[in-house]
């Protein structure tokens, strides 16, 4: 599994350990930035990530700002994304099986380093159930498709 990884100076750190994590653990996994503590604008971010998802290129994303709240609004607006907020393994497995989200969001100034690697195991070793979810997806797709033009599956950055 491909994984795109970034944060904003907000999640630096915990981005860090996620990257260390994802590579002990034998994910091939590709660390989009932040490298420094200077401060930077969590959209721009949000929207490399969101983008390699959304056209194929990686799997999944996962994205580190403080909260986790600006990084998943932010990549949720990239046509084919569901940018999960997840501070519990609970809600990390449901919105797997239920939502099938391919991008996870997480805040270092929330959650501590160990909860956070087991939200991310947890997310990354749940499968989509299917079935009844599938229609909801299907849903969430169909409202994007009024209001979005276009998606990027298949295709390149939209820069
Ligand atoms: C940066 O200070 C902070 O606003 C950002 O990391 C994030 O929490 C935004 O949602």
């Amino acid at each position: 599994m491909r994984v795109a990884l970034a944060a904003d100076h907000g999640g630096l750190e915990l981005k860090n350990s996620i990257r260390s994590w994802l590579e002990k653990a034998g994910y091939s996994v590709e660390d989009f930035g932040v490298h420094t503590g200077e401060s930077v604008d969590y959209p721009d971010y949000a929207k490399i990530v969101a983008e390699k998802v959304a056209s194929g290129e990686f799997d999944r994303g996962i994205l580190v700002c403080g909260t986790g709240i600006g990084m998943s609004i932010a990549a949720n607006k990239v046509p084919g994304i569901r940018a999960a907020l997840v501070h519990d393994v609970f809600s990390a497995r449901a919105t797997r099986e239920h939502n099938d989200s391919n991008i996870l969001c997480i805040g270092q100034r929330v959650v501590g380093e160990g909860h956070a690697l087991a939200i991310v195991e947890a997310w990354l070793r749940t499968e989509f159930s299917g079935g009844r979810h599938s229609r909801r997806v299907e849903k969430i797709g169909a409202i994007e498709s009024v209001y979005c033009c276009r998606s990027l599956e298949g295709s390149q950055s939209a820069d």
